[in-house]
């Protein structure tokens, strides 16, 4: 079913809309959005429906050419268009671009936590593997996926304040995920789980931390609170998006090196989102790099940081500083990512690149496959 048109929506004068044109575009989009929350919202759809199969049973996730829109006043934000890698078990795949790239929107879909109704996964495929069978998160209805988030798959955002519930103590919060999971436990055994999550996390004096509140804890201990909670259910897919951009950089350190232990004590995959290519470096198995919406280049660590091939990879790797290194002025990409309404049908990059050529007028290039693992959506590697 083709919900919208890819046709451009056409502006009557110059680079503003007309209050008549936005009010058409409101119309259409809540024609659009209307429809497909009624889909989502059915109750007690066959699980038939959203029953798949994996590419390789060795991932956890497969992205498949997925498309998450906005449709906004102004027109429709392509936030993610037609992104495709995979998860496999047990590995941390590495998220990384500018700001705005759509990094978060690609992970919030497989969380269906999208902001809606503007915000509406419209193609594609997000495929998880569950061990025994697999669905498709992109067609699940909103009622099937509440017994999977923060169960099967959960989520460390950048804000721990803002994930934490500020009356509860942070232990019975760690209780509740536990809870959930395992709805067999009995109190005390929920408890010593509990305290055991904490000790996982570095926290010395879990009894003490278990009572009390959010607000007696600092940014570092609250983040920890936060990674014992993502972790105590034994989730298959643990999604990281900014885990340390808001703490100090010492902290920051130690969160670091609290999931690189972590990483081998569980066996959950963990997929890292970050606009620092250091923290990637230092935790990725595989790494995928985004712009404007779409995959640019994507392989494993050892292929990206040690044969980066797009220039955009190749200019964040040079924008990123290095200890000992002196220079005058940190280098930084010139120029700006294209509109997010209006994307040209060229490379993305272009206007941006330092090694474009004539073939780079040509339609936005595929993906070209340097080797079993690495990918590049550039012409110079045709
Ligand atoms: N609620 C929203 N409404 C409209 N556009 C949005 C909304 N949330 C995000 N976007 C757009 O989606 C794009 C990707 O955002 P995001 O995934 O948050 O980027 P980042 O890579 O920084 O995490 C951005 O261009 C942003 O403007
Ligand atoms: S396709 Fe051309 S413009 Fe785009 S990144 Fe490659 S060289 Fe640069
Ligand atoms: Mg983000």
């Amino acid at each position: 079913m083709k919900l919208f048109s890819e046709k451009p929506l056409k502006k009557e004068s110059g680079n503003y809309i007309s209050a008549r044109e936005s009010y058409n575009i409101s119309k259409e989009n809540k024609r659009i959005t209307n429809a497909i929350e009624r889909e989502r919202n059915r109750k007690n759809v066959p699980e038939s429906e959203y029953l798949t199969v994996m590419n390789n049973p060795e991932n956890v996730v497969e992205y498949d050419n997925l498309h998450t829109y906005f449709f906004t006043d102004i027109g429709t934000v392509k936030a993610v268009d037609g992104v495709s890698f995979e998860v496999p078990k047990g590995k941390t795949v590495g998220i990384v671009g500018e700001s705005g790239c759509g990094k978060s929107i690609t992970s919030l879909s497989l969380m269906q936590l999208v902001q809606r109704p503007q915000g509406q996964i419209v193609q594609g495929e997000i495929r998880f593997n569950l061990g025994e069978k697999s669905y498709d998160i992109a067609k699940m209805p909103t009622e099937a996926m509440q017994k999977i988030r923060g169960n099967q798959v959960s989520m460390i955002f950048q804000e721990p304040m803002t994930s934490l519930n500020p009356v509860f103590r942070v232990g019975e919060q760690i209780d509740e995920v536990i809870k959930l999971h395992y709805p067999q436990m009995q109190k005390d055994e929920i408890k010593n789980r509990s305290l055991k999550m904490l000790d996982l996390v570095g926290i010395a004096n879990g009894e003490g931390v278990y009572k009390m509140y959010p607000h007696e804890l600092s940014g570092g201990m609250r983040q920890r609170i936060m990674i014992a909670m993502a972790v105590a259910c034994d989730p298959k897919l643990i999604i990281a998006d900014e885990p340390t951009t808001a703490l100090d950089v010492t902290i920051q350190a130690q969160i670091l090196d609290l999931f690189r232990n972590l990483k081998e004590k569980i066996n959950s995959s963990i997929m890292l989102i970050t606009h620092d290519l250091g923290v990637i470096a230092e935790m990725a198995d595989f790494v995928v790099v985004m712009y404007a919406g779409r995959i640019v280049e994507k392989g494993s660590a050892h292929d990206i940081f040690l044969n980066p091939t797009h220039p955009y990879t190749v200019g964040l790797m040079a924008s990123k500083p290095v200890v000992n290194k002196k220079v005058d002025r940190l280098y930084s990409i010139p120029g700006s990512v294209p509109s997010p309404i209006h994307m040209p049908n060229y490379c993305y990059f272009r206007d941006r690149c330092d090694k474009r050529f004539g073939r780079c007028n040509d339609d936005y290039p595929p993906e070209f496959c340097l080797s079993e693992t690495h990918r590049t959506n550039c012409y110079l590697y045709e």
